[in-house]
């Protein structure tokens, strides 16, 4: 009994102390700039949860399990920082069950901000305890965006520079399927 409410008490810390951050997106498919932002985000926070949207208004060229099977598979996973997860409805509720400190989006350059600053200020107003933060791309990633990658993909065009070598393999199958 005592024993139990230690290990309760002692959870309860954990989680109050730990910082929980969230990199949501459509990763249709991942890339080497979504990777970047996540190596960045991993360094603020004791825990990354990478949340996959089940955005109903997109016609995704990967499946939900695809995007998150790439994701696991291109990022360590293997001490528990991070947690590939996938989510329905508003960002923010998932946020608030799930103990989000602070929200991460990564910004490839000016052309991004007015949209990301609209959402962010949004997001705001649903829930004023969850901070939004934006980190930005490498120089090199910043034209790189998932539409950019399966347009060019699709008309079998070299995107080995542009996502990990599992996201370029999965590319050519589906788009060969
Ligand atoms: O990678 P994307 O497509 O730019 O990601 C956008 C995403 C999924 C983060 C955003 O559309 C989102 O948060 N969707 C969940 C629904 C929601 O909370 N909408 C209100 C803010 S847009």
């Amino acid at each position: 009994m005592y024993l139990n409410s230690v290990i309760f008490v002692r959870k309860a810390l954990v989680q109050f102390l730990m910082r929980i951050g969230i990199y949501p997106g459509s990763f249709d498919p991942l890339t080497n700039g979504h990777l970047d932002i996540i190596e960045r985000a991993k360094r603020l926070c004791d825990r990354l949860i990478i949340a996959v949207a089940r955005n109903s208004s997109k016609k995704p060229l990967f499946s939900i399990e695809e995007r998150m099977d790439m994701l696991r598979a291109c990022c360590d996973t293997g001490d528990n920082t991070i947690e590939v997860a996938t989510f329905d409805g508003l960002l923010v509720d998932f946020c608030k069950n799930s103990d989000v400190s602070f929200i991460v989006r990564g910004l490839r350059a000016i052309v991004d901000f007015d949209y990301e600053y609209a959402i962010a200020l949004l997001n705001r107003q649903l829930a004023p305890d969850i901070d939004t933060i934006f980190l930005m791309t490498k120089g090199e990633y910043s034209f790189i965006s998932s539409n950019i990658v399966r347009e060019v993909a699709s008309y079998g065009g070299d995107v080995s520079s542009f996502v990990p070598q599992f996201v370029q393999q999965r590319l050519q199958e589906k788009l060969s399927s």
